[in-house]
């Protein structure tokens, strides 16, 4: 099913709950948070004590994207402040099925996330311990930045050894997801779509939400 997972990277964090309520009124039913550490990217955002706070104006699965190193040291934390989702960078973790066992022992569904440069290929031994696979289609570390195209073969491939291996975790695309270029991400077998300029950045996230989300439903139609 397709699923809409507003980044809240691009709302105004003044009003946090209203710019929330508002995506969620507009069709999405995922909320992407996007953890930066400064190091792992070249940015900083928020952490546990934001996601508590969210926890409390929302039912919709708060979806946490890690780009942080040493990503173990703060898997319970997270799950304390009631995150569902936790994805973790393949390129952050050198024990990464551990990492991922973590999360999934802390109650938390795991994801593995990998940055442009990396192949799809190199995740086939976690596959079977994943939640869902989210394919970076834009360097990690800002929102509204340009979707870099060879991603759309790197969904392709991943929709292709997921239906081989017999698996059933979600292909979720992050970066430069917007009006035009939803409809190829979802021809490429996408089903989670993270997008944080295209809802917030309009100034209006349930007109946005609403409108990303049909055209992505269209395209989806077509598709068949
Ligand atoms: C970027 C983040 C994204 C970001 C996407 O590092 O992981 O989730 O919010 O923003 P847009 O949709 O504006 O490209
Ligand atoms: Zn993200």
């Amino acid at each position: 099913m397709l699923e809409l997972a507003p980044s809240i990277l691009s709302a105004d964090f003044a009003h946090l709950a209203d710019q929330i309520a508002a995506a969620e009124r507009g069709g999405g039913t995922i909320i992407h948070v996007d953890v930066m550490d400064g190091h792992f990217v070249p940015n900083i955002t928020i952490g546990p004590p934001v996601v508590r706070s969210i926890r409390k104006v929302t039912k919709l699965p708060l979806d946490c994207h890690l780009m942080i190193e040493n990503p173990n040291d703060y898997v319970q934390a997270f799950a304390d402040a009631g995150a569902d989702w936790v994805s973790v960078h393949y390129e952050a973790c050198p024990h990464l099925h551990r990492s991922l066992e973590m999360i999934s022992r802390a109650g938390m569904k795991p994801g593995v996330v990998i940055n442009p440069h990396t192949r799809v290929d190199l995740l086939a031994e976690v596959l079977p311990i994943v939640h869902h696979v989210l394919i970076m289609s834009v360097n990690p570390g800002f929102g509204g930045q340009e979707f870099i195209p060879f991603s759309l073969g790197k969904i392709r491939r991943l929709a292709n050894m997921r239906q081989e291996m017999g698996l059933t975790f979600k292909i979720e695309v992050d970066g430069g997801v917007a009006h035009d270029t939803v409809a190829q991400v979802v021809q490429a077998g996408a089903e989670l779509l993270v997008a944080g300029n295209a809802v917030f950045g309009g100034g209006d996230p349930e007109r946005d939400a609403r409108a990303l989300l049909g055209t992505a439903r269209k395209s989806a139609q077509v598709a068949v």
